[in-house]
């Protein structure tokens, strides 16, 4: 998948990977699900994203002929190919075999051999290196969580390798603060950024581009298919499919599944409001903050149509710190992160 859109965020149009002309700066967003990749050509930002996914097929010439025909990434071992990205979940499916994952809840999984060059192949054929040099990639990292690190280190330390083995510069920058740059810049990079994702929200509150707070909240996409699934029955895959297809919310639920949905989404959003009330309860620089600021929603996991009206509910009923001013949705949640990687490197290159 291939867009750009231009830099006021208004129109997103398709575009070809191959338009992707060289610049020397990259965002880059390597999330649980997806990992999407940034760059700017003249006006425009423009995106390409892959599955952050896998799966083994035995080995066969004639399969990995047919892949390299197909332009599917892929890596062969001795005795079976490893499908990568966007095309992971057809071969599972045909193969009926689970796809695997090289990141649980936001961070690298260290149980997981293929991790590292899984996702290194992944950013390999996205990055499509040509003569002008190596770009500087600006990478996403999830914040900690309120009560612990989690793995953070690991997978900051084995992503900055990662990319100094393959002899990319590169910067990480925290995933919420990403959104604001993306988003706010019409209040200067003041208010506070979310990301839902797969297996973290994101949450940072930036004030003049500067992280004041940020932490990341184990609870998300991921955590409503298991829990859905744990109580209809079906396969958290199937629940996943439903949700991201054609699950709303609007306070009718005829289908048992999407009524089931919508309690774990409500419980997931309340949980995501009562941990930014008690961040922002506990940090003393909140009382700094002088007037309302907004809050930008953003990730796949708040992509459903009503999540920003429930999550305002929700929010307006709780006993909040901050004052806020609105909420709002990211021009394209599946793209902030990514975007706000590239502002960033952009801003800091003078270009
Ligand atoms: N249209 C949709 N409706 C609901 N959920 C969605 C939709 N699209 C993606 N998702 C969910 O969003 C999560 C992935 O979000 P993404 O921002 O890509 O995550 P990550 O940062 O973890 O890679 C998954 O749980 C996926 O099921
Ligand atoms: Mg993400």
């Amino acid at each position: 998948m291939s867009k750009s859109d231009t830099s006021n965020g208004a129109a997103a149009v398709m575009a070809p990977p191959s338009t992707r002309t060289s610049t020397p700066i990259l965002g880059l967003d390597v999330g649980t699900s997806r990992i999407v990749l940034s760059w700017k050509d003249s006006e425009h930002y423009s995106f390409n994203s892959q599955l952050n996914a896998f799966v083994a097929v035995p080995y066969t010439r004639m399969t990995e002929n047919a892949l390299r025909r197909e332009g599917v990434p892929f890596e062969k071992h001795d005795q079976e190919l490893v499908v990568l990205g966007n095309e992971a979940p057809r071969f599972a499916d045909l193969l009926n075999v689970e796809m695997r994952r090289p990141m649980v809840q936001g961070v690298l999984n260290p149980a997981e051999p293929e991790s590292l060059p899984v996702i290194r192949t992944i950013v390999e054929t996205m990055v499509h290196q040509d003569d002008s040099g190596k770009p500087k990639v600006y990478i996403s990292v999830p914040a900690a969580p309120l009560n612990g690190e989690e793995g953070l280190t690991y997978h900051e330390a084995t992503l900055r390798q990662m990319f100094g083995d393959m002899k990319y510069p590169v910067q990480v920058i925290n995933e919420g603060l990403a959104v604001v740059y993306s988003e706010l810049e019409d209040t200067n990079y003041t208010g506070i950024g979310i990301s839902c994702g797969g297996g973290l929200c994101n949450v940072c509150l930036a004030y003049l581009s500067m992280p004041a707070m940020s932490f990341s909240m184990p609870k998300a996409g991921d955590f409503i298919d298991s829990s859905v699934a744990g109580v209809t029955g079906d396969l958290a895959n199937r629940v996943r499919l439903a949700k991201e297809d054609n699950f709303h919310f609007n306070g009718a639920y005829p289908e048992k599944l999407h009524q089931v949905i919508a309690v774990y989404y409500d419980d997931l959003i309340q949980s995501l409001i009562n941990s930014m009330r008690d961040a922002f309860s506990n940090s003393k620089k909140m009382s700094k903050l002088n007037k309302p600021i907004p809050i930008v929603l953003s990730g796949g996991t708040a992509s459903p149509k009503g999540f920003r009206d429930r999550f305002e509910k929700l929010l307006r009923s709780t006993d909040f710190p901050i004052q806020i001013s609105e909420i709002r949705m990211a021009r394209n949640p599946m793209t902030a992160t990514a975007k706000g990687a590239l502002v960033a490197g952009l801003a800091e290159s003078d270009n």
